[in-house]
């Protein structure tokens, strides 16, 4: 396994349109093991194929509760199915650093997606997990959180990412 880089905004490539994943081969499985260690090792709840360059439809999550033992989930060619109760919840990304806001999402979700082996499932999702759910498909649609936020906000915080990256 191996931990992959991380795209930080504003990187073009976190803003394209990801394809679906038809090919379920090695080469998958071996991408979406590297995709979770990287999550674990950030630490992060979520992380998108398109945040480590990869354009597909491809998302690894695991939001089980703190000191519970690992819920590691793959969701391929994800699809909501329905949504409800629309709450604002506060988010992060792994490629939008050291900040978090308040965005508007819901908090039940019904989702069918692919296993990593191409197996059809469906899931009802709710809190932190429908929340994961949404923000990682917004990934795959070339679409950050921060998109959610007054310009301001969101200049406030791309002010402070600039700030960060220049060297000391
Ligand atoms: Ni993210």
């Amino acid at each position: 396994m191996a931990l992959l880089p991380i795209l930080q905004h504003p990187d073009p490539r976190l803003r394209q349109k990801a394809p679906a994943v038809t090919v379920f081969d090695a080469g998958l499985q071996r991408l979406i093991d590297d995709m979770f260690q990287t999550m674990y090792d950030a630490p992060g709840v979520g992380l998108a194929a398109t945040q480590v360059g990869v354009m597909l439809r491809l998302a690894v999550m695991d939001c089980a509760a703190k000191d519970c033992p690992p819920e590691p989930m793959v969701i391929i060619n994800p699809q909501v199915l329905s949504s409800s109760d629309r709450q604002d919840m506060e988010e992060g990304c792994l490629s939008v650093p050291d900040t978090s806001e308040k965005v508007p999402r819901f908090n039940r979700l019904h989702l069918r997606a692919l296993d990593r082996q191409g197996t059809p499932f469906e899931v009802q999702a709710e809190g932190l997990l429908a929340q994961a759910i949404q923000h990682e498909i917004d990934h795959l649609d070339g679409k950050l959180y921060i998109d959610y936020l007054s310009s301001l906000k969101r200049e406030r915080i791309n002010k402070k990412l600039r700030k960060q990256r220049q060297p000391a």
